[in-house]
């Protein structure tokens, strides 16, 4: 929901508007002196147009934001950014692998994403000896580029408006389950058909505003991508999880890949005679550097938001999911700090499965601080008396209350399937038996899986942390479950075991799996022995359970629940335009759901408390006042404390004779946008973007134009890491460089 409508509608709940540096002289200057009063009239005799910033739109669609984009400062056109018919930016994004974005910077395909993105490639490829985590890694050459297997980059070849086609068949009086298999159906051959030529082509079908509209997003999936280089930890993580989603930041969080192709530049697996992708586009690198209220905009794969859901689904998520969700990930998370404080083997095991636990666990933090502040629950109850009152007598009456119901219905269900997910199913022993289980339960036993599926998992396990891990989480669902919730087998292990220590000892001990030698004996013969592992049954169990009790539950609710939302988006929209007119409407963009998207805004500070004032950059100086060998988040390489001391910063210092590190902006992104090339007004690359602020990580429930800022790597950090403390400026060289 564009946040005017949010904050607006809900006249006492109106914040008074904290006005920032920038803001003043705007605000002196044009008079612009609302009072509380004035605005919340304002707001109540109808909303005005979305506010700056807010916003992740689609590319194909960007004609309809453009003027306000060169209002903005923007100098190029909508055809420069999307078009089908010449190379445009989008060619030089990539979805990398599921999760992040990526951007080419070179005519030999060489690709820049986080470190964070390529963590597991790089965590993969490392091991005591060549401990790439700790020490970086920089191919030198183009054979020393290292191939990582199950990865991949896709191009958007292009994306169309699909609904006539998806809702073909579709009548009224059809129930959403017939609607489900008629748009998988319709979906399905769509995907067929665009697909048909084969070459690396792979389409998806997305619903968006809750499927009143159906887009088709056709990509060109190239899976030979190798590591060519990433900086230490002590630079790509530097700040750890303490700084992680914090702002001021000093994280040189980059890694750099490159793209192979077969010798007509399609796509091929992995093979030495591929050679360099050669893309459409590529960006240029802008060293010009950047300034407080410049204009910049990201191009990238936001992952999911959920900015027109009902207050009731707010709540839950503030004072309920969240909360809990936090508490056990904190167990979970002092666990391993512990164990791996105590050796370098288990820092490494455990280093990208503690990040991705971490990450989820402080960004919920954040979340709840934000939605709590911004008072979102009152705001959207208040909007939905305003939407009721509105909705008399059109077909949107009553659907309000309807979701409600269906929420507080819900409720129990989301409650045990949150605990199930951050419980039961986080005991590593556990996924391990199941996935065992499954190779001995499929039609021809295959070995060498099995074989593959033990390694990589003992590779990285480290079985007292599982233990104790195990009996932390399972007590908080024996204190927090109700007991009519819990499945009949957990109550009778209660009741052999007495309590959750002793039956994790008894597990922990018995299960073949907490053996590695005996594990790795097993054969085909052992189907017996592997399904009455206690490790298995406990998984397996659980899962026969959430099946049963809860999951039927949680999908008709859902179900309802999304036929409900279709209307109810369907319904703002028109309540905007009756109230705010075209510009109400088209304040409106879809919730992000891994496709591709623009956002825009500014470089700009914000106020992350009362009387404090965050600058908008970072610099190495700051990296060094951070600086502690004493710990392992601020220990830095010796070679950067060199570096400082003898300012040896070649082209890379700014004008202040700084060395800039990160900038934050107005441009509203999720996580998928992790990655993604931030761009100036003339479509130079300035930064790859990485995180967010803290204070505004409520954004993908509500966007606080005041408070949400995107945090990016300054291009110009990445230069300098490349050239004085790896010496790999033959990467550079690759580049086309402006200013
Ligand atoms: N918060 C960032 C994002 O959500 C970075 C995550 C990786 N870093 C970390 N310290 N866990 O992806
Ligand atoms: N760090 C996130 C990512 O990985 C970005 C974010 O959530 O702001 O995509």
């Amino acid at each position: 929901m564009p946040s005017d409508m949010k904050c607006n509608i809900a006249q006492h709940h109106i914040p008074i508007k904290r006005i920032t540096r920038q803001e003043k002289i705007k605000t002196n200057d044009m008079k612009k002196t609302l009072t509380t009063i004035a605005a919340a009239f304002m707001a109540f005799a109808g909303c005005i147009t979305a506010r700056a910033d807010e916003g992740m739109w689609l590319p194909s669609l960007i004609s309809q934001r453009i003027t306000d984009m060169q209002e903005k400062g923007f100098r190029l056109s909508a055809e420069d950014i999307y078009s089908i018919n010449q190379a445009s930016l989008k060619d030089a994004v990539v979805l990398f692998g599921r999760g992040c974005t990526g951007e080419l910077v070179s005519p030999e395909g060489l690709l820049l994403t986080n470190h964070h993105c390529g963590y597991s490639q790089i965590q993969q490829h490392s091991s005591v000896e060549h401990d790439y985590l700790r020490d970086g890694f920089w191919a030198m050459t183009r054979e020393e580029e290292l191939p990582n297997k199950g990865l991949t980059v896709s191009f958007l070849e292009r994306m169309d408006d699909v609904t006539s086609i998806i809702l073909k068949g579709y009548e009224p009086t059809m129930t959403e389950d017939q609607r489900v298999e008629l748009v998988k159906n319709n979906s399905q051959a769509l995907i067929e058909e665009v697909t048909k030529e084969g070459n690396g082509l792979r389409a998806t079908v997305e619903a968006l505003y809750y499927g009143n509209q159906y887009f088709l997003f056709l990509y060109r999936e190239y899976s030979d991508v190798r590591l060519v280089g990433a900086p230490p930890s002590s630079i790509g993580k530097f700040g750890g999880e303490t700084d992680n989603w914090m702002w001021p930041r000093h994280t040189g969080d980059f890694s750099m890949f490159r793209i192979y192709a077969d010798k007509d530049n399609n796509p091929a697996p992995y093979s030495k005679d591929n050679v360099p992708y050669k893309p459409k586009k590529y960006f240029k690198v802008s060293t010009k550097g950047v300034k407080e209220g410049d204009f910049t905009f990201i191009y990238g794969f936001p992952g999911s938001t959920r900015e027109y859901i009902h207050s009731e689904g707010v709540r839950y998520i503030e004072e309920i999911s969240d909360p809990h969700k936090v508490h056990i990930r904190t167990l979970r998370l002092d666990i391993m700090n512990k164990y791996m404080g105590q050796s370098q083997a288990v820092r490494i095991q455990y280093s990208s499965k503690k990040a991705g636990v971490a990450n989820a666990w402080k960004k919920w933090q954040g979340e709840m601080k934000g939605i709590r502040k911004m008072k979102t629950v009152a705001t959207k109850q208040a909007y939905e008396t305003a939407f009721k009152k509105w909705a008399k007598g059109t077909e949107y009456e009553g659907l309000v209350e309807k979701i409600d119901a269906i929420y507080r219905e819900l409720e129990p269900y989301s409650y045990a399937a949150d605990y199930y997910t951050e419980t039961v199913r986080t005991v590593e022993i556990a996924n391990a038996a199941m996935s065992v289980a499954r190779i001995f339960s499929a039609e021809t036993f295959d070995a060498r899986r099995l074989e593959e599926t033990l390694s990589a998992f003992y590779k990285d396990y480290h079985l007292p942390i599982d233990k104790e891990c195990f009996i932390a989480v399972m007590n908080e669902y024996e204190k927090n479950m109700p007991a009519e919730s819990k499945p009949e087998y957990y109550k009778a292990q209660m009741e052999k075991y007495g309590s959750i220590a002793a039956w994790a000892e008894d597990l922990f001990s018995n299960s073949i799996y907490a053996d590695r030698a005996k594990a790795q004996t097993l054969t085909e013969a052992d189907k017996e022995a592997v399904l009455a592992d206690p490790a298995f049954i406990f998984f397996n169990e659980f899962l026969k359970w959430y099946s049963t009790e809860v999951l039927p539950h949680t999908r008709r609710l859902n179900q309802d629940l999304q036929l409900a939302y279709r209307d109810y988006m369907r319904g703002q929209m028109d309540f905007a335009e009756a109230t705010d007119g075209k510009a109400g409407r088209e304040a409106f963009y879809p919730d992000a759901n891994l496709t591709l998207r623009v956002a825009y805004g500014k470089i700009q500070g914000y106020n992350p408390a009362d009387g404090v004032y965050y600058e908008p950059s970072s610099t190495l100086t700051g990296i060094i006042e951070k600086d502690n060998p004493e710990i392992f988040d601020y220990n830095i390489p010796q070679n950067l404390r060199d570096i400082y001391a003898e300012k040896d910063f070649g082209r890379w210092a700014d004008g202040n004779g700084e060395v800039p590190v990160c900038f934050i902006a107005t441009n509203h992104t999720t996580g998928g946008n992790s990655g993604s090339p931030i761009i100036d007004a003339d479509g130079n690359l300035i930064g790859i973007n990485f995180d967010r602020v803290w204070e505004g990580t409520m954004s993908d429930i509500v966007f606080d134009p005041e408070i949400c800022r995107n945090i990016s790597l300054d291009v110009r950090y990445l230069l300098f890491v490349i050239d004085k403390v790896a010496d790999a400026d033959h990467l550079i060289e690759e580049m086309t460089l402006v200013d």
